[in-house]
């Protein structure tokens, strides 16, 4: 099997002022572990600067929630890659459920983001994840096939490993029902399985999260699914104390 270092990631979504960033970086970086796991830390927009300085000497790279696919324009209240990796910053979450969701992300605009990032040197995280409704309607397998086949459509075979996925179901964000383990490790072999149709020999190497309803009590099953490459999440992250002991399960 290939060799995947794990990914956790905290999303603070639309959390955190720079002064209680700063506070939570005090807390939550002493205990980050030196190797075995990747950190990344995904700050508002305002805080990104002073996460990116205050986790300088550490491990743990900074990513922003979203970013706009061209380098600039007119572009009223957006930001580019560009621009995110002049402040350090070296990821970015594209296709939040949330966004697609609230703020009208499609698809089409994924196909260019993916890219975007990428030329700018940043690991983008892939968001994917049905509705609750499509999973009753047997509706997953088709919707994950859309999401990942326009998400990465200008990727190329080369590129793919520095892509990360997640697979967050809507029914289980913020709602506190998690996916069963075996569940979530049924829909991300799946989207490994979509992967190797496109890109059979990078596929291995994808790193796949999980998301929705992580918490400090699931995430130890959730990691252990041969599949699930770490975590992307949400409410639970927002704790330092909370946001460790999830990291400490990829260990
Ligand atoms: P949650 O959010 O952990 O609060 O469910 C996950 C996410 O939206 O990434």
């Amino acid at each position: 099997m290939a060799d995947r270092t794990p990914l956790m990631a905290a999303n603070w979504k639309l959390h955190k002022t720079v002064a209680e960033a700063e506070a939570y970086l005090a807390k939550f970086l002493p205990g980050v572990p030196e190797d075995g796991v990747e950190v990344v830390v995904c700050p508002p927009f305002t805080a990104l600067a002073a996460c990116v300085e205050g986790c300088a000497a550490t491990q743990v790279r900074i990513a922003a929630q979203n970013m706009h696919e061209a380098e600039s324009g007119a572009f009223t209240g957006e930001v580019s890659a560009p621009m995110l990796s002049e402040i350090g910053v070296e990821a970015v979450v594209l296709g939040h459920s949330e966004r697609r969701t609230y703020f009208g992300e499609l698809d089409e605009a994924l196909a260019l983001k993916v890219p975007a990032a990428l030329r700018a040197g940043l690991l983008p995280i892939l968001c994917v994840g049905e509705t609750g409704d499509e999973r009753e309607h047997e509706q997953t397998e088709k919707v994950l096939r859309r999401q990942i086949e326009l998400g990465l459509i200008e990727v190329d075979d080369d590129q793919l490993a520095e892509v990360v996925i997640a697979y967050e179901p809507i029914w289980a964000i913020g709602t506190g029902r998690t996916a069963a383990p075996e569940q979530a490790q049924e829909a991300v072999a799946f989207i490994r399985e979509l992967l190797a149709e496109r890109y059979p020999d990078e596929a291995g190497d994808v790193r796949i999260l999980y998301g929705g309803s992580v918490k400090p009590d699931n995430a130890t099953e959730l990691m252990a699914q041969a599949d699930i490459d770490g975590a992307l999440v949400g409410g639970a992250s927002l704790d330092p104390e909370d946001f460790a002991a999830i990291v400490a399960a990829a260990t």
